[in-house]
C-alpha cells in the first residue's frame, strides 16, 4: 500500500509552520519559525507585524519541511492549510502560499479549521477513540467539544469572556513576566509554597461554560492592593493561586462532561494543554473515573503544522477538497 503524504501549513497567529505527515499519524518533518522573540517587545501579537514576518518566512519554512522529509513535491498527495479562525492577514499568507505550491505541483488543497488541527494533534501520539470529549484551551479559545466520530464536532460549553490562555497572558503582565506568559506562570506555580486564595467561577451548576475575567480582575486588584500597601508582591504565590483556580474549573467541567456523555476518551488540546498543573489534574481525575486521557507532547500543544497535516489527512481520506477561491476566515465556525 502506497503511503499518503500531506503537507501541512499553519500561519493563523505568530508561528510560521510547515510539516509533512505520513498516513495521518507519522511526523516526517516539522518546522516552526516562531515570531515570539520579535513580538515580545510589543507585549503581544501585532497583526500587521505577524503578516510581514509570515511573508518573510513561509517559503523557507515550506522548503525546509520538504528537505527534512527528503521528499519531492511530486511525492505529496495534498496540501492542508489553516483556513481559520485567526488573524486574517496572517491566514492569507499561509493560504496563498499553499495555493501557489499546490497549483504549481498539481496537488489538491484542503482548508483546515485551526481547532480541528489542535484536536488532531492527538492522532500523532494515540488513536482517537469515539465518542470522545475534547477540552480546547488556547490563547483564543476555551471550549468543550463532543465528538461522536471523525470530523463531527459538537460544542457543549465555551468561555463567556476571556480564553484561558488570554487570562494567563494578562496575569503574566501584572507579574511583569514576558509574553507569552503561560509557560512562565506554569513554572512559578510548580515551585512548592503558599498560594493566594482566588475565586473560582463555577457559574450555573449544570453549565459547561467557563468565565475567566472575574479571576483576572481578582488577580489585578490583589496585586494593586499589595503594592498600594507598600508591600512586596510574591509572584509565586499569585501564580500558584491563579493556576489552581484555572485548573480546578477546567478539570471539574471536563470530568463532569466526560461522565455525562459517557465517552471512551478525553483529549486535551491547544497551547494551555501544555500546562503541567492541568495535565496532572486531568490525568489524576480521569484515572479515578476510569476514563482514558490523551494530551499531545508539549511541542504539539502550541501552534504547529503537524496538527494541520494530521487533520488534513482525515479530510483527504473522506474526499474533502477546497477550491481555489478559498479565503481566510477569521471567525470560522468548527
Ligand atoms: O494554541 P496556541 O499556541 O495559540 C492559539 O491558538 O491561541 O496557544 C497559545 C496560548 C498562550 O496564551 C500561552 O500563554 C498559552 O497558550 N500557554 C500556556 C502554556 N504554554 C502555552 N498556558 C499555560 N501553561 C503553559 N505551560
Ligand atoms: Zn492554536
Amino acid at each position: 500500500k502506497q503511503p499518503i503524504y500531506i503537507l501541512g501549513i499553519e500561519t493563523s497567529c505568530d508561528e510560521t509552520a510547515a510539516a509533512v505527515i505520513k498516513d495521518g499519524t507519522e511526523i516526517v518533518s516539522n518546522v516552526v519559525a516562531s515570531q515570539i522573540e520579535n513580538q515580545r517587545r510589543f507585549g503581544g501579537v501585532v497583526p500587521e507585524v505577524a503578516s510581514r514576518l509570515h511573508v518573510e518566512q513561509i517559503t523557507l519554512v515550506i522548503e525546509e519541511a520538504l528537505q527534512q522529509a527528503n521528499l519531492q513535491p511530486s511525492d505529496l498527495h495534498a496540501v492542508a492549510v489553516t483556513e481559520g479562525p485567526g488573524l486574517v492577514g496572517a491566514l492569507l499568507i499561509g493560504i496563498n502560499a499553499a495555493k501557489a505550491f499546490a497549483w504549481a505541483n498539481g496537488l489538491p488543497i484542503i482548508g483546515v479549521h485551526h481547532i480541528a488541527g489542535h484536536i488532531y494533534a492527538n492522532q500523532l501520539v494515540t488513536e482517537m477513540k469515539f465518542p470522545l470529549m475534547a477540552l480546547i484551551v488556547s490563547g483564543g479559545h476555551t471550549e468543550l467539544i463532543y465528538m461522536e466520530e471523525h470530523g463531527k464536532f459538537e460544542k457543549i460549553g465555551e468561555t463567556r469572556d476571556d480564553a484561558a490562555g488570554e487570562a494567563y497572558d494578562k496575569v503574566a503582565r501584572v507579574l511583569s513576566l514576558p509574553y507569552p506568559g503561560g509557560p512562565h506562570i506554569d513554572r512559578l506555580a510548580q515551585i512548592e509554597g503558599e498560594a493566594v486564595d482566588f475565586p473560582r467561577a463555577w457559574l450555573e451548576k449544570e453549565s459547561y461554560d467557563f468565565s475567566f475575567s472575574g479571576l483576572k480582575s481578582a488577580v489585578i486588584n490583589y496585586s494593586h492592593n499589595v503594592k498600594q500597601r507598600g508591600e512586596q508582591l510574591n509572584p509565586e504565590a499569585v501564580a500558584r493561586g491563579f493556576q489552581q483556580s484555572v485548573v480546578d474549573v477546567l478539570t471539574e467541567r471536563t470530568v463532569r462532561a466526560a461522565k455525562e456523555y459517557d465517552v471512551k476518551q478525553v483529549i486535551a488540546a491547544g497551547g494551555v494543554s501544555a500546562n503541567q498543573g492541568l495535565r496532572h489534574a486531568l490525568q489524576k481525575e480521569l484515572a479515578a473515573a476510569n476514563i482514558e486521557f490523551s494530551v499531545p507532547p508539549i511541542q504539539y500543544c502550541t501552534d504547529n503544522a503537524a496538527m494541520i497535516g494530521a487533520a488534513g489527512y482525515e479530510m483527504y481520506r473522506k474526499g474533502c477538497r477546497s477550491d481555489w477561491t478559498m479565503n481566510g476566515e477569521p471567525g470560522k465556525a468548527l
